[in-house]
């Protein structure tokens, strides 16, 4: 038997998190029945489960896509705005994939995208600290006292933030390029925490996902990666790609 919510992970519906807020939502079935309750156990081998009125399946194949994201894409699935997004760029993807975590509209830089959603998880939740490096464009100088106030802790509408590493990398004229790396994944976290330094953000990269950089990767271009290379994703821990 196994749990509603990782069933449907596995599955590539989302991430553990998202198939949560999926089943509270009502939009799950099990065998012809909507299940809003999150410890509702399955058996995979006889339970039909349906996600929005389709039955699902455990995908055989695991993909791990990484995107370098142009700025002005949107990565969810959905836009009623009618938007680019990002899962316009695959070109050559027969899965189905979903992306883990989300860069704004604005945002640029590196991207997963899997039908794994146990993977998913392991990226998004910050009890596993996975780290993700950005660069942020700011305006004027910023000085050591608000550098300090990053790596310390902001304190945001939705609480303070996690203990961050912060340095200025160079300045462009009156604008200054930090490099700032967490953890946690809150919506817009970064540009919320330099605007709350008094320093916007012009322009926002992601950089680096756990271990992985994605240096040779053009704004647009993606590649399938390895196990070796998800494992750099993970750090130290490692992960064991399911069959
Ligand atoms: N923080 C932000 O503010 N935006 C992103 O896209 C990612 C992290």
């Amino acid at each position: 038997m196994e749990r509603l919510q990782k069933y449907m992970a596995q599955c590539g519906v989302g991430s553990r998190r998202k198939c949560e807020e999926y089943i509270e939502a009502g939009s799950v079935k099990v065998n012809g029945e909507v299940v809003r309750e999150l410890g509702t156990k399955i058996d995979p081998e006889t339970d039909i489960v349906e996600y929005q009125g389709r039955v699902i399946k455990q995908e055989e194949n695991k993909v791990y896509i990484l995107l370098n994201k142009p700025p002005k894409y949107i990565t969810t699935v959905q836009d009623e705005m009618d938007r680019p997004k990002v899962m316009d760029l695959l070109t050559d993807v027969q899965e189905r994939v979903f992306p883990v975590g989300r860069l704004d509209w604005g945002t640029e830089g590196l991207l997963l995208l899997t039908n794994d959603g146990e993977l998913a998880h392991i990226l998004t939740h910050p009890s596993f600290k996975v780290e993700k490096e950005y660069h942020a464009l700011v305006p004027g100088k910023v000085d050591d006292h608000q550098l300090e106030q990053l790596r310390t802790g902001i304190m945001l509408d939705d609480g303070i933030t996690h203990p961050a590493k912060v340095k200025r990398l160079k300045t462009e004229g009156k604008k200054t390029w930090l490099a700032i790396s967490i953890h946690e994944g809150r919506n817009r976290q970064v540009r919320r925490m330099c605007a709350a330094i008094g320093h916007p953000v012009i322009q926002l990269k992601r950089v680096r996902l756990g271990g992985l950089t994605g240096d040779k990767l053009k704004v647009g271009e993606y590649k399938f990666l390895t196990e070796e290379e998800i494992n750099l994703l993970l750090g130290k821990g490692g992960y064991k790609k399911e069959k």
